[in-house]
C-alpha cells in the first residue's frame, strides 16, 4: 500500500499535520469531496417527489447509493438500509420504534460496561419510559467482555434485546459479536451491533453475522458528516411503528389518519442527506478500492508501532487501558499518565501539529469501571504513518517533560 499516494488524496493531510483522533471522524478524500460537488453542481434537487429530469437523476443517485450499502454490508434487500444521520440516530430509532412497540414492562435490556452513550442513553430512556430493565455486562481486566456473566444474564433473566458495540471507542477491542448474536438468538434475544468503530476497519457482512440491527456512520468512513446508516431485518423492519413522521414516509394522508409507506421510505421523514448518500457511496468504493485485507494489516502494524512507543517512554510510566496485546487491538489505543491531565497533553500535542481526543470519549460508565476520570486517546486511520508516529513519539515526549516540569514549578512555588 502506498502511504504517501493515499496521503495526497485528502487535501486537510499536510505534512506538519498528524492526525490521530479518526474514532471521532476521519478526514475525507477528494474523490468524496468532488462526488458531493458533482452532484450539487449537476444532479441537485428533491428525491421521490419530482417528475422533472433533475429530479429523477437525485432519486437515481440516492437509490444506487442505498445498494452501494446493501453490497458493503452484504444485506440481503436494499431496503433493509435505512438512510438515517448517524450511529446515535439509528440506535435511537431502533429504542423508539422497536423497542416503544415491542418491549414491556420487566423485559431486560442487555448493555455492556464499554459502550458509547449513544448505546446507553437510548435505552435508558426506555427503561425510565416502559420500566425495561436494563442488566450490565463487565468486562475482565484485559477489556474484554465476560461471555460467562452474558451467558448467565441470559440464563437468568426474561432478556428481549441485546446492544453491543463491535468495537469500543476506547479500548480498541473488538467484542466477540458472533458468539453474542448466537447466544441472543439461542435465548429469542433480538440483538443490535453498533458498528461505528467496526466500519473503516473490518468488512461487515449482516448475513453471516446473523444480528438484526447494525448501526454506522459515514463521517468515520472517509465519508461526510450528517449520514449514516440502519440495517435491520426486514421482518423486524416491517413490525416496526415509523419513527419520525412527515412527507415521504406516508402512503396516504387525511385529516385524522396515515398510512404508512414501503421500506425503507416509512424510516426516512422529509428530505433526506442526498449529496451525502452520494458521499458515503464514493467513500465505500473508496474503501473497496484499497481493500480491507490492505487496510487491516497496515493499520495493525501502526498499533504495533503505538504500543511499542507508549511502552517504551523512558519520561514516565503510561498505563495502558486494557489489552496489551496489540493482536486484541482494532483501532484506537488509550492512556493515562500519572500526575497528567489528558487535556493538558492533548492541547500541549495539538500546539505542536499532533491531534489526538482527550476526555472520558463518551464512555463515563467504561471510564468509572476502569477507575479514571479520563484518558488520552490516539486512533488511526489508512493515511496515518510509521512516520508521523516516531514525530509524535518525540513530541510525546517532550510535552511530558515540560508538563511534568511546569508541574513541579507550580508545587514548589
Ligand atoms: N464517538 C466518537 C468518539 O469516540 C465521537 O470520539
Amino acid at each position: 500500500m502506498d502511504i504517501n499516494s493515499i496521503r495526497r488524496q485528502f487535501p486537510l493531510l499536510q505534512p506538519n499535520l498528524i492526525y490521530l483522533d479518526n474514532a471521532a471522524t476521519t478526514q475525507k478524500p477528494q474523490v468524496v469531496l468532488d462526488a458531493m460537488d458533482q452532484f450539487y453542481k449537476t444532479s441537485n434537487a428533491n428525491i421521490n417527489r419530482g417528475v422533472h429530469k433533475l429530479a429523477e437523476a437525485a432519486t437515481l443517485a440516492y437509490d444506487d447509493a442505498r445498494k452501494v450499502v446493501q453490497k458493503f454490508i452484504n444485506a440481503q434487500k436494499s431496503h433493509e438500509v435505512i438512510f438515517t444521520r448517524n450511529t446515535t440516530e439509528s440506535i435511537n430509532l431502533v429504542a423508539k420504534t422497536y423497542g416503544r412497540s415491542i418491549l414491556k414492562k420487566d423485559d431486560v435490556i442487555v448493555l455492556t460496561i464499554l459502550e458509547h452513550h449513544s448505546n446507553i442513553v437510548p435505552w435508558l430512556q426506555l427503561k425510565d419510559e416502559l420500566g425495561v430493565r436494563i442488566e450490565w455486562v463487565d468486562i475482565n481486566n484485559d477489556g474484554m467482555i465476560d461471555l460467562d456473566q452474558y451467558k448467565k444474564i441470559l440464563a437468568d433473566h426474561p432478556v428481549k434485546l441485546v446492544s453491543v458495540s463491535a468495537v469500543s471507542n476506547v479500548l480498541g477491542i473488538r467484542s466477540p459479536i458472533e458468539t453474542m448474536i448466537e447466544l441472543a438468538h439461542t435465548k429469542g434475544a433480538v440483538i443490535m451491533i453498533d458498528a461505528a468503530q467496526m466500519a473503516l476497519h473490518e468488512r461487515m457482512d449482516v448475513q453471516k453475522l446473523d444480528c438484526d440491527f447494525l448501526a454506522f456512520s459515514s463521517h468515520k468512513m472517509y465519508g461526510p458528516t450528517g449520514i449514516g446508516v440502519l440495517y435491520g431485518k426486514e421482518n423486524l423492519l416491517e413490525k416496526m411503528p415509523p419513527f419520525l413522521g412527515g412527507g415521504d414516509m406516508i402512503g396516504e394522508v387525511t385529516t385524522n389518519h396515515f398510512t404508512t409507506a414501503e421500506l425503507p421510505r416509512k424510516f426516512e421523514a422529509g428530505t433526506p442527506a442526498i449529496a451525502e448518500a452520494v458521499g458515503l457511496r464514493t467513500a465505500m468504493e473508496w474503501i473497496e478500492q484499497i481493500g480491507f485485507d490492505e487496510i487491516q494489516k497496515h493499520e495493525q502494524s501502526l498499533l504495533t508501532h503505538i504500543l511499542d512507543i507508549l511502552q517504551r517512554a523512558t519520561v514516565k510510566p503510561v498505563t495502558i487501558l486494557g489489552a496489551l496485546n496489540p493482536f486484541q487491538k482494532v483501532s484506537c489505543i488509550s492512556f493515562t499518565l500519572d500526575g497528567i491531565h489528558p487535556h493538558d497533553l492533548t492541547q500541549l500535542l495539538s500546539q505542536e501539529g499532533v491531534m489526538l481526543r482527550a476526555g472520558h470519549h463518551c464512555t463515563q460508565p467504561l471510564h468509572k469501571r476502569l477507575g479514571v476520570l479520563a484518558s488520552s486517546r490516539l486512533s488511526v486511520g489508512v493515511y496515518n504513518s510509521a512516520e508521523e508516529l516516531d514525530q509524535f513519539a518525540k513530541l510525546f515526549e517532550e510535552s511530558i517533560h515540560q508538563l511534568d516540569g511546569s508541574h513541579s514549578a507550580a508545587r514548589s512555588a
